[in-house]
């Protein structure tokens, strides 16, 4: 039977992954202001496991609760949100697909209403809470105003990492089977390794090395208690855009990315962006492949594209060319749940046998 790109599997340490079409992670900002899974995730991502994903990843799900972009958002920070996430994860393995949770830290990102109402700044007597950061005098204006803590503390810094070690244990106990930390897009780990918003003179600021110590900790943490037959993502920007100013960019990715490599991560998720509002985003299909590509090439480990990828021809050549190991889909997910199904539908000679037997 000919298979296509695709539809093959993919190992990772002991898991195998029946396809290379994933869910890419997605904020649903759908909780009660308390980080426990709704209804709404349940169907949301049971649905997308139903449709055909290889891998089902979870919106950006807290560490911590100052974490969080808004209040409404996922967390893992005590053992009823692992308890309560664990039928979900239940459900889409039993759909054939796996279970990753993104975990995640806002930082000076943080505290902010949903896009829907307005992504403002939330202010601690409206809800909100004082947020962390590197460098608070540094961060550029992504958020306006809202209270930051003075400067990420060494104490601060232990928590962090410490949280993401606890959180990763409890994602275990809820069934996931990835773990993805979540190092782009301006939050916190982000924060850290971007000149542009770093500008410490401790152990976390100056040097690349510097500046890349906390998401090697963190990594470390969550390897740490993530088992050896299971595999650790990292999703990073692999540039700031930004090439007027020092910043974070693909050299420097593929050079942190064949050190996490070394420390047993399985694959690097390449996004882009989120660090500075005068970021200049070539948008349009396949926008951030090539920066994947990079990756791949320079760093010798397994990527995941994201970006614009709308198209199951367009997905199929990816893997294919070689030019990443996996397909991270977003928007088209939105539109799509059955995205999955219908590019079997489209790629394969004989795909109904995929649909549940429900539906068949
Ligand atoms: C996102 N994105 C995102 N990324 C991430 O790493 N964690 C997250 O929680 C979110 N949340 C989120 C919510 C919504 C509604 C959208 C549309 C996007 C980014 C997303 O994972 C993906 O990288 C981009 O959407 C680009 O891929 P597509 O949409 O072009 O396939």
């Amino acid at each position: 039977v000919f298979m296509t790109a695709l539809f093959s599997p993919l190992s990772l340490r002991e898991l195998e992954l029946p396809n290379r079409i994933a869910v890419s992670p997605m904020c649903q900002y759908s909780c009660e202001p308390d980080g426990l899974p709704t209804e709404w995730h349940r169907v949301h991502l049971g649905s997308r496991a139903v449709g055909g994903a290889g891998i089902v990843m979870t919106e950006a799900t807290a560490v911590e609760p100052r974490g969080r972009i808004t209040p409404h958002d996922l967390g893992i920070w005590s053992d009823d949100h692992a308890a309560a996430l664990e039928p979900i994860t239940e459900f889409i393995r039993q759909q054939g697909s796996v279970p990753g949770i993104q975990l995640a830290h806002a930082g000076h990102k943080a505290s902010k209403t949903r896009p829907w109402d307005g992504n403002v700044p939330l202010s601690p007597e409206d809800g909100g809470w004082e947020v962390l950061s590197p460098s608070p005098e540094a961060y550029p204006p992504f958020g306006g105003d809202r209270p930051a803590i003075e400067k990420a503390t060494t104490a601060d810094i232990d928590g962090v990492i410490e949280a993401y070690r606890t959180a990763a244990e409890r994602s275990l106990e809820a069934g996931f089977e990835i773990a993805e930390v979540h190092a782009a897009h301006g939050y916190l780990l982000h924060e850290f390794l971007s000149p542009v918003t770093n500008r410490r003179e401790d152990a976390y600021g100056g040097s690349f090395e510097n500046r890349t110590r906390l998401i090697r900790e963190v990594t470390d943490a969550v390897r740490d208690v993530w088992p050896e037959d299971k595999p650790v993502f990292v999703r990073i920007s692999g540039t700031d855009w930004l090439p007027e100013q020092e910043s974070w960019d693909i050299e420097q990715s593929v050079r942190l990315a064949a050190e996490l490599a070394a420390l047993g991560v399985d694959l690097i998720d390449v996004s882009s962006g989120g660090i500075h509002p005068d970021q200049d985003i070539p948008a349009g299909p396949n926008f951030q492949v090539p920066l994947a590509e990079a990756v791949r090439d320079g760093a010798d480990v397994a990527v995941g594209a994201v970006g614009g990828i709308t198209e199951p021809e367009q997905a199929d050549a990816l893997v294919h060319n070689g030019r990443a190991d996996l397909v991270l889909v977003g928007r088209e997910f939105l539109r799509d749940p059955y995205f999955g199904l219908h590019a079997a539908g489209r790629l394969e000679e004989e795909p109904s046998a995929r649909w549940p037997i429900q539906y068949r």
